[in-house]
């Protein structure tokens, strides 16, 4: 959004303390200096078809490509197309699995479930793994679903959620993976945009010793989707739920007969793999698209270089499969590298704050890769339950989804890492399908609360609103020059709106929405959101989508959502609601709309604060002017700005005058009046 908090961005905090990578990574990584990996990234950008040409032999073909990269990128000519191994055939599945079967890593492990509840594991080899998926290919079969079907995933974290999406990727359906976390409406909408044919739930997801009735909820959603003909059912517990009889389906009772083979479907390099659906600063959530090989090649080689993974790691990735992070990290990426993946039901705080460090211990992982979030929460719980457990199995560790502040970054150095793992603070997004700015922990050195470098085949630049390139040190818009493997090709059925929404700001390049610097030595430092787009907890919420519910309670006349610093979520919803007449201000009121929120977007997105506001800062034409909302919000009242372009500027006072009022807020820094002139914006 507007303004990106500054939090992180200081390096004061750390005194300019540096991390140089430790001599066990340099002497086994991958990449084990700047200058392989200087030589490296400047290949896989300059000479892309050796580069990648050399690349694609990772995967296993069914036919092998022969070429790389086919691109144009016209945004004057609203032309944005690229293809990556295009005449290349090859499944998924089978790069995930069979790869694996005849060789040792058959009977090793490719998933090992903790439950909810510590009594509760299960584990999976690859060759297990690879026979529950064929037999839910051919339950998918009989269900009727064929190569190009979309199928929506509401599950919660249990094993039947990778399956059913390496089944659909064997027999070349579309998944759509909804996060166990969303409502009803939520679902509703993804089901239709992409008419899926198919849905596959559980009776109940079990998170912190909570039961989730989500195939109630699902029942909800499927009221308005007559495009689903069948529902697949997970019984997570033995828990009641509603039944449709003859759409309904019990997983187990179809798996009892299903047949444990299945040809993996031949696919197009470029057919869809899946869609996963992110919040825009517009409109309803755009269904990304990601095909088949790029995508594939782009995670496979980002976890085996950010992590330098190795034989023997017990790999965990705390994000839920219902992110891209899990999509990315906890299946197709780590399972085309052979790799041991911890699969994790629960939360960090159940039954205490100590969970995630039992886990390590019990499990004796070797790789965390979780959110600033979990890690500021978890640092505000004190020392002393990370000190119980043995962490010293721990040898490297991961970020992702926000901004690390240093304090976080050195919190989880010194107290989870020992001192002696390095942390890759890995920036990307949904859009990008893996890893785009990150360190490799043999040849980077780190600055806690940078990422680093760009990874191989990225080759972004940071600019000025009118396109010019920043100077070292100075802060601009990250876009990326040119596409790499894993980038997303369109938006599901509307392939203007991805030319719009990335295209448009900076012509013929691909704008991430983000603020970033690149420092004097080249490293890069991110900052956070430009557009209307909140990241709370590490989850994008389109402010957009929360206006919209809360005008859709009977007392709301108008809505106005921006967001602030919040210590342990990074930033936070602040809402301004002006009520129709008649509507009474009160607590319950903001508890009604809180749920109204809930309802329609999804619990990660009720609002931490409601301002009720008699009248909203408005231009003479109509428009909302948000730059002062979240000047307000922020409580950086003496710096405001410019209201003289405004209808009625005197709503400015009235509007810090009621956030005073407000209950659980840092005082405002710095007096109404006074405002200086036209502060420029910073991003
Ligand atoms: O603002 C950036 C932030 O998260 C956004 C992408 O969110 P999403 O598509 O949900 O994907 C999350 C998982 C990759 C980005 O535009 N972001 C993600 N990782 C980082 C980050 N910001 C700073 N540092 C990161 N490491």
């Amino acid at each position: 959004m507007a303004d990106a908090t500054p939090h992180h961005d200081d390096d004061s905090l750390t005194h300019g303390k540096t991390f140089p990578p430790p001599a066990d990574f340099q002497a086994r990584a991958r990449c084990a200096s700047m200058e392989d990996y200087d030589r490296m990234w400047h290949r896989s950008v300059h000479d892309t078809d050796e580069f990648w040409g050399e690349r694609a032999k990772d995967l296993v073909w069914i036919k092998p490509p022969t070429k790389t990269l086919e691109y144009t990128w016209d945004s004057e000519g609203r032309t944005i197309e690229h293809t990556w191994f295009a005449d290349g055939v090859l499944n998924v599945s089978a790069n995930c699995l069979d790869r694996h079967l005849g060789t040792p890593k058959a009977d090793k492990i490719a998933y090992l479930w903790q439950g909810d509840d510590d009594a509760e594991v299960k584990t999976l080899t690859y060759a297990e793994l690879h026979r529950e998926v064929c037999k839910f290919a051919n339950v998918l079969k009989g269900l009727g679903i064929q190569k190009g079907d979309r199928v929506c995933i509401y599950m919660p974290m249990i094993l039947e959620l990778p399956i059913a999406m390496l089944a659909c990727a064997r027999i070349g359906a579309i998944h759509s993976v909804v996060f166990g976390g969303f409502s009803a409406d939520a679902i509703s909408g993804r089901v239709q945009d992409s008419s899926c044919k198919l849905l596959i739930t559980a009776n109940v997801g079990l998170r912190g010793g909570k039961h989730i009735h989500l195939k109630n909820i699902a029942d909800e959603a499927l009221r308005d989707t007559p495009t689903i003909e069948n529902v697949v059912v997970v019984n997570r517990a033995e828990e009641e739920c509603g039944w449709v009889d003859g759409r309904d389906h019990w997983y187990h009772e179809l798996m009892a007969d299903a047949i444990p083979d299945c040809e993996p479907e031949p696919m197009n390099a470029e057919d869809p793999l899946y869609i996963l659906y992110t919040s825009g600063s517009t409109g309803k959530p755009k269904g990304v698209v990601h095909t088949s090989a790029g995508y594939l090649l782009h995670v496979k080689l980002t976890h085996e270089y950010t992590f330098d993974v190795r034989d023997d790691d017990i790999y965990w990735c705390g994000a839920d499969i219902g992110w891209v992070t899990g999509h990315s990290y906890i299946v197709y990426g780590p399972l085309a590298n052979g790799t041991t993946n911890l699969l994790f039901e629960g939360i960090p705080t159940y039954p205490d704050p100590g969970r995630m460090w039992q886990v390590i211990e019990k499990h004796k992982a070797t790789i965390l890769y979780t959110a600033p979030t979990a890690i500021r929460a978890l640092n505000r719980s004190g020392d002393e339950w990370p000190k119980k457990y043995d962490l010293s199995s721990l040898r490297l560790l991961g970020s992702v989804g926000e901004p690390i502040n240093p304090e976080a970054w050195l919190w989880y150095h010194d107290n989870i890492g020992g001192g002696r793992c390095p942390i890759v603070d890995t920036w990307w997004q949904t859009e990008t399908g893996g890893h785009m700015i990150t360190p490799l922990p043999g040849a980077h050195t780190l600055k806690p609360g940078s990422a680093s470098r760009p990874f191989f085949g990225v080759y972004p630049a940071v600019l000025r609103d009118d396109g010019s390139e920043c100077a070292r040190g100075e802060k601009g818009k990250l876009c990326i020059r040119k596409p790499w493997p894993g980038m997303m090709r369109t938006t599901w059925g509307d392939h203007d709106r991805f030319m719009d929404v990335y295209f448009t700001a900076f012509k013929d390049l691909y704008f991430t929405s983000d603020a970033c610097r690149i420092d004097e030595d080249g490293d890069y430092w991110l900052l956070g959101r430009v557009d209307d787009v909140a990241n709370v907890s590490g989850h994008l919420i389109g402010t957009a989508e929360v206006e919209h519910a809360l005008v859709g309670h009977p007392a709301v006349a108008e809505a106005a959502v921006t967001d602030i610093h919040h210590d342990i979520k990074g930033r936070c919803l602040y809402v301004f609601v002006t009520l129709v007449d008649g509507a009474e201000e009160s607590d319950t009121l903001r508890g009604e709309l809180r749920e109204e929120v809930s309802k329609h977007v999804g619990p990660i997105a009720k609002p931490d604060h409601i301002q009720f506001a008699p009248g909203l800062p408005k231009t003479r034409s109509g428009k909302i002017m948000r730059r002062i909302l979240r000047k307000i919000a922020e409580g950086e009242v003496g710096s405001i700005g410019d209201t003289t372009t405004l209808a009625d500027p005197a709503v400015v006072d009235q509007l810090v005058a009621k956030r005073a009022e407000m209950k659980g807020l840092p005082a405002p820094q710095g007096a109404a009046e006074g405002f200086c002139k036209d502060t420029p914006k910073t991003s």
